[in-house]
């Protein structure tokens, strides 16, 4: 077992644990958009970085492991600035251009996400037009 601090609570862990998973086990939240238990680290969004004493550059804390006597600190003002430099970094290469799945797998790419919308903000006729445009019998695929 490894001993380490985090935010200033004292952890005990097992040889090999991830600085994100100690935290997680230990109801420390540290904020992830890559990471899935189910598949390999991939370690590309940046935003779960994590500062320890005597070690220059911040750690992903999805990948890094923890060591005996670890300091860490989660929510540093570095660690901090350096999340939002990665989401913003992430965010501007996206124009909010996501397209939904059901859009994309419907044979006449009706926008599904807008008439979704439209009928959420109640402005049914206007959702029947934007239906309309793509499909002209909606009712025949629908
Ligand atoms: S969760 Fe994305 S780099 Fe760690």
């Amino acid at each position: 077992m490894l001993n380490l601090t985090i935010n200033g609570k004292n952890i005990k862990v097992e040889e090999g644990t991830t600085i994100l998973q100690a935290a997680k086990d230990n109801g420390i939240y540290i904020p992830t958009l890559c990471y899935d238990d189910a598949v390999k680290v991939y370690g590309a969004c940046g935003l779960c970085v994590v500062e320890a004493e005597g070690i220059p550059k911040l750690l992903r804390s999805c990948s890094a492991k923890c060591s005996e006597g670890m300091v860490v600190n989660t929510e540093s003002k570095r660690v901090v600035q350096s999340r939002k430099i990665a989401m913003e970094l992430l965010m501007s290469a996206h124009d909010g251009d996501c397209v939904a799945p059901c859009q994309l797998n419907c044979p006449a790419r009706t926008d599904c996400q807008g008439y979704v919308g439209l009928i959420a903000n109640g402005e049914y006729e206007a959702a029947l037009k934007l239906i309309k445009n793509k499909v002209s019998l909606p009712a025949s695929i629908g």
